[in-house]
């Protein structure tokens, strides 16, 4: 199966990117399956009704999310209606999951969403709800596995692959809106500390920069805005997964002005 992730979506700018590059870019690269994140969907914060319809209608199969999830009141009856997902690992009794089996090209495929710790709220621990869940969907035999590792710390991410390579597809972090350069597939795991945001690309992680500029000359905290104009991108990896391995991966950076920019993960034993 051929399956696509993209990591947070930032406001409209992302949500247009989204509109005129993934229908196309999913007959292009022949995707079975697409994953993103919804967390700054909306203005920046949060996901609503109208924005998960707009969403799900240019083809997006599944979204995760993140310490955002929360931040508009329409999430809630989503996780019942939408294929939502939340950290997987916020506290027995919160609303939603953060783990679901989808049928993709004839075979199954589950996409674990999982928050870190390091800056974040706080939840159950991120690495032990990996393990857990890891070993019960291979006992359920499922083994295509995809994780969304919503995290701050790039050493956190970094040592969910350590601990997880060899036993799930893929590892992807999303977060700090920052693409790293890192992509790799290790023991048929593919893994990049962040894939980067979709949104405005000449700002401060997507929003606009005056509020961030005002804060770090003054301490003073506001409210942060999405810019009216921006130049935009759309970060899109795209991996072939067989048997639960992932044997071929790249990154497309999907400019607005039409360049693309296409990164082939490196394989290591
Ligand atoms: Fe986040």
């Amino acid at each position: 199966m051929k399956i696509a992730f993209i990591g947070d979506i930032v406001g409209r700018p992302g949500r247009d990117m989204i509109k005129n590059y993934l229908p196309k870019l999913k007959e292009e690269h022949n995707i079975d399956f697409v994953i993103a994140n919804y967390e700054n969907a909306s203005h920046g914060f949060g996901l609503t009704l109208k924005n998960c319809n707009e969403l799900f209608s240019y083809g997006i199969d599944v979204m995760s999310g993140g310490n955002h999830s929360w931040d508009k009141k329409d999430i809630i009856p989503l996780f019942e209606t939408h294929e939502i997902l939340r950290p997987h690992n916020y506290p027995e009794g919160v609303e939603g999951t953060g783990c679901k089996v989808y049928d993709v090209a004839g075979e199954k495929l589950a996409v674990l969403n999982l928050m870190g710790h390091y800056s974040m709220p706080y939840t159950d621990n991120a690495f032990r709800c990996a393990q857990t869940n890891v070993e019960r969907l291979h006992s359920e035999g499922v083994a295509n596995i995809f994780i969304d590792f919503h995290a701050e710390a790039t050493s956190e991410k970094r040592a969910m692959m350590m601990l997880l390579q060899g036993s799930v597809s893929g590892i992807i972090g999303t977060h700090t809106h920052v693409s790293t350069d890192d992509f790799q597939i290790v023991k048929g795991t593919a893994y990049l500390t962040d894939i980067g945001l979709s949104g405005c690309r000449d700002n401060v992680i997507g929003m606009d920069s005056k509020q961030p500029l005002k804060q770090f000359l003054t301490g003073m905290k506001g409210h942060f805005d999405i810019p009216k104009k921006c130049k935009k991108i759309l970060q899109i990896a795209v991996l072939t997964i067989e048997n639960g391995g992932c044997k071929s991966a790249y990154k497309l950076k999907i400019f607005d002005d039409s360049r693309v920019i296409q990164s082939d993960a490196w394989l290591d034993d």
